[in-house]
């Protein structure tokens, strides 16, 4: 079996209870890796169905487009410029599926640098194209910049320390180099210690909680009357910012509790399909990626049925 046949869907069947994919309907997947969830839906929407995948890893486009070129459009693309190109065109989609974070061959290619558990370059970018990589960040970042990145995207406690002994390090010559440092100054606890560290660099290659901030709006905006959109996320600071969206979405006034009367003219437009996020740990048990999964889904109200207010 190949390695990437390998990666498990996280949360399928949550992911289907929300979307709830019906015969002739149509599904955008703006990350769709290597489309365990798409082929899950792609069956359930059937052949008159439109689906519509993206993914910035041309490693993962070029396995959707063996697997599903026939039945969808593949598009390597951020996802931010693949929503901007959709709105552009006017395209509306029954169903969205944002699921972020790295796929199971990316972790599982040395080659890619996001583990240290195999030699590879420092690299962690997921669009092979661009130009920053982990080797820039961490081999001439400043120490201070090297810091904050490992502070707020891997919330370690030790970030200057680890900072300070890269610094002291440099040249780091690999992934497994990288971690043999951090191991030095931080302590290890349920994770390893350098699980941090990586994730934070991953995150900073890559920009991910900017693009997320970016691509919600339009992403909604791509959903039709009736839509659903769902979002996975594997990281506190993620989940923060779809939970926030989602609730400033569903209010019909988000003046200040403080404000004695609402003047503010905002409308909800979408309505929560989860009170609360559904965890991997608990509906995805079996899924060692989905240990640190949430999802949440909205629905987008038809403006002009009038839907009950939230
Ligand atoms: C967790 S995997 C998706 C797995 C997929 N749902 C499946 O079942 O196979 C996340 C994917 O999102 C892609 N990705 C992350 N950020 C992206 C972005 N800004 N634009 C496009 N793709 C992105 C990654 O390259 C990766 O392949």
């Amino acid at each position: 079996v190949a390695r990437s046949q390998l990666h498990q869907p996280v949360l399928l069947e949550e992911v289907l209870r929300l979307l709830n994919p019906q015969a002739g309907e149509s599904y955008l997947d703006a990350t769709a890796g290597y489309g365990g969830h798409a082929a899950a839906v792609l069956t359930q929407i059937g052949a008159e169905g439109r689906a519509v995948l993206v993914d910035r890893d041309s490693a993962a486009t070029r396995q959707l487009e063996r697997k599903f070129g026939e039945r969808a459009e593949v598009r390597r693309a951020n996802y931010v410029d693949a929503a901007d190109d959709l709105v552009q065109d006017g395209s509306l989609f029954n169903m969205i599926l944002l699921d972020l974070g790295v796929s199971s061959p990316q972790l599982d290619s040395a080659e890619r640098g996001f583990s240290f558990k195999a030699v590879g370059p420092l690299d962690m970018r997921m669009d092979q194209s661009q130009s920053l990589t982990a080797d820039v960040i961490v081999n001439s970042w400043p120490e201070s910049n090297l810091a904050d990145v490992i502070y707020r995207y891997g919330e370690d406690p030790a970030a200057r320390q680890i900072a300070k002994a890269i610094v002291a390090a440099r040249p780091v010559s690999n992934t497994v180099d990288l971690a043999s440092v951090v191991e030095r100054v931080a302590r290890a606890g349920r994770m390893h210690a350098a699980t941090r560290t990586f994730q934070a660099l991953r995150m900073a290659v890559n920009d991910e909680l900017a693009a997320i901030k970016q691509v919600l709006p339009k992403l909604e905006r791509l959903l039709m009357p009736g839509g659903r959109l769902a979002v996975i996320s594997f990281h506190s600071l993620e989940d923060r910012v779809v939970k926030d969206y989602f609730n400033r979405q569903s209010r019909d006034c988000i003046c200040p509790p403080a404000s004695p009367i609402c003047n503010c003219s905002h409308r909800a437009t979408l309505a929560k399909l989860t009170a609360d996020a559904v965890a991997g740990d608990k509906f995805d048990a079996n899924n060692p990626r989905a240990r640190s999964a949430k999802l949440r889904a909205a629905r987008k109200i038809n403006q002009n049925k009038k839907e009950a207010k939230n």
